[in-house]
């Protein structure tokens, strides 16, 4: 039985039923129903829509739903369109004639919200713990990789040399963000829906205050076409999602890169790597890949979404049932992916000598000549030029740059002393910068940085 069957004569069609039915998924916000049932049923004892007693049989009725849930002995039953009609279908059963009384000024339309809400509360605080723990093996890889430096590259080609603790920090930084940002969304999706009823609240003297701050919101909603239509939170939340998949993708990416023959900078741990099913030799870096192939569903979860609201009128749409589907899976694969990714960097045996060679070749400290020649009060663009020349003329003579660098006037051993492996890190001295002296500081900000996240 439908629970709107007094308006109908006709059952519903099985086609009906097959395309609508949110159960298969909703199932996943049993708890929140009946945290928000149970508050919803306080709320009617305290304006006295319901006496205590029938309070209390209501209270217990979801109590022993709860068990049943918990215990999977909960038996669902064809009819059960979605785990609101579940439940109020099963606290039906079992308190008798006063289950009728449950759905007192209330709407599936502001209780899925309200369940909603609470769950996504919940599980960004714990993403929040997860993404914290990968920022604390950064920093340990960080404080680890010691002296250790390597290329730093832009558009792929070899840049400067930077300190490995300073690109891993790099990565630190970005996810520290994340944690802002999920932070940010768990504030501003911190608000009640109940008492919104469908659509325009109630004529019974419900009190939504009250019932928000028995389930822990920090507030209640201020306008009830509003709130029932609000999927803002659910968009925010994959848009954070999203973009914490795009960071575990570029840091996959960069294993992939690192742990191939070409680079050698790193060998993954067997346990985080793959073989193949036909080649003896292979050690393929699968997890990697997969956070860089999976965000793609996290992006296609956000715009999905965002399309799926775009053209709704106001307020409740069935359209809002699609808003689910997406957040469970990229809240999931979150949560995977940031698991996999801390173990393959807590785990992963980096090759500092592979690493440094990369960093000590060639003219990658053409630019400290540069700087070089501006002490010396050249201005920069000639100094440019004249650091340009020698590294063209080295390429193509195919004689080392260092020499050519000693016997040029302006510039001599003590500037090609510059080109010494290991040198020009040291050199990055400001603020921020990829050298031993600020990235020492840079660490201890960085844990304060977490310690402050984490509390
Ligand atoms: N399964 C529905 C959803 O997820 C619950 C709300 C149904 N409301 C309604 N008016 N049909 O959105």
């Amino acid at each position: 039985m439908t629970l709107w069957h007094g308006r109908f004569s006709g059952q519903m069609d099985q086609a009906m039923a097959d395309y609508t039915v949110s159960l298969p998924f909703d199932r996943a916000l049993a708890a929140e129903d009946l945290l928000g049932s149970a508050a919803h049923v306080q709320g009617l004892v305290h304006v006295g829509l319901l006496t205590p007693d029938e309070g209390a049989s209501l209270l217990e009725a979801l109590e022993t739903v709860g068990q049943e849930m918990a215990s999977d002995s909960f038996l669902f039953d064809p009819s059960d369109e979605d785990i609101h009609t579940a439940v109020e279908r099963r606290v039906t059963e079992i308190a008798g004639p006063t289950g009728a009384k449950l759905h007192t000024g209330r709407s599936r339309n502001d209780q899925v919200a309200t369940d909603l809400r609470l769950w996504t509360k919940r599980e960004l605080t714990e993403l929040q713990a997860d993404l914290l723990e990968l920022c604390r093996v950064l920093e340990r890889s960080a404080l680890d990789a010691g002296m250790t430096y390597l290329p730093g590259y832009t558009h792929v080609q070899r840049a400067q040399p930077v300190l490995l603790a300073h690109h891993f920090l790099a990565h630190g930084w970005a996810l520290l963000r994340d944690v802002d940002r999920l932070r940010e969304c768990r504030e501003r999706l911190d608000v009640s829906p109940l008492g919104a009823g469908a659509l325009a609240g109630s004529s019974l003297p419900l009190d939504p205050d009250f019932v928000a701050a028995r389930l822990g919101f920090a507030r209640r909603f201020e306008n009830s076409l509003d709130v029932v239509a609000d999927r803002d939170f659910v968009a925010e939340a994959l848009f954070d999602l999203a973009m914490i998949g795009i960071h575990l993708s570029r840091m996959g990416e960069e294993l992939v890169l690192w742990s191939s023959e070409e680079f050698g900078f790193c060998t993954l741990d067997d346990g985080f790597s793959s073989g193949s099913s036909m080649l003896p030799q292979k050690k393929n870096a699968d997890a990697a890949e997969l956070a860089r192939g999976k965000t793609g569903r996290l992006i296609g979860n956000l715009t999905g979404l965002l399309v799926t609201l775009k053209g709704l009128p106001l307020s409740y749409n069935r359209d809002l049932q699609e808003d689910k589907e997406p957040l469970f899976d990229s809240v999931r694969q979150v949560r995977l992916g940031l698991r996999a990714m801390a173990g393959a960097y807590a785990t992963l045996a980096i090759h500092p000598e592979t690493m440094q060679r990369a960093a000590d070749g060639g003219s990658i400290a053409a630019i400290d000549l540069a700087e070089y020649l501006v002490l010396q009060q050249v201005p920069f663009r000639e100094a440019h030029a004249i650091v340009a020349s020698l590294v063209r003329k080295s390429i193509d003579e195919g004689s080392a740059l260092d020499e050519l660098v000693a016997a040029h006037p302006l510039l001599g051993v003590e500037a090609a002393a510059l080109l010494a492996p290991g040198v020009a890190v040291t050199r990055r001295t400001t603020p921020g910068g990829a050298g031993p002296i600020p990235v020492a500081i840079q660490l201890d900000r960085f844990k304060a940085a977490i310690m402050n996240a984490e509390n």
